[in-house]
């Protein structure tokens, strides 16, 4: 499926449904099955009065990460930095939560709304280096149409 059927298939999602965690977790279900290196999608929220992401509906393996620090790891530097972060090779990051070893490689977009930070999707693959322009051009989209549901 081309970029712009998923991003059609995303929006239907928006129209058709009513619940904000249903419409997420389609949406990460339609990631991670038209894009192969996509192998675990999930959704993490700001919880601002802890200064926390709290997960939200994901799918892939089950992980324990279910609260992060703003600023740690990969998800936390970018809800901090409201810039979505490419890690090509998850080895060579400091700063970096390690989930499961099949990991090799990251992209974290966030969901703005009116300019500030709500959450953010977390896509991890078991490929290395595989995430290009192609990536964050569709995903910052998704997450544009997305940011209506905060
Ligand atoms: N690797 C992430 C933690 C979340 S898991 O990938 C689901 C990080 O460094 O922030």
């Amino acid at each position: 499926m081309d970029q712009n059927a998923i991003i059609s298939k995303i929006e239907q999602l928006t129209r058709n449904l009513s619940n904000k965690n249903e419409i997420l977790l389609e949406t990460c279900k339609i990631l991670q099955n038209e894009v192969a290196h996509y192998d675990w999608v999930g959704f993490y929220m700001l919880d601002e009065t802890e200064k926390m992401l709290l997960l939200g509906p994901y799918v892939g393996k089950t992980t324990e990460h279910t609260l992060i620090p703003i600023g740690k790891g990969v998800c936390g530097q970018v809800a901090e930095n409201k810039k979505t972060m490419i890690v090509q090779d998850v080895s060579k990051m400091e700063n970096y939560i390690a989930c499961s070893l099949e990991v090799q490689s990251e992209i974290v977009i966030p969901i703005l709304k009116n300019g500030n930070f709500v959450a953010e999707i977390d896509i991890d693959s078991h490929a290395f280096a595989p995430f290009g322009n192609n990536d964050q051009h569709l995903l910052e989209k998704v997450a544009n149409i997305l940011s209506q549901l905060f």
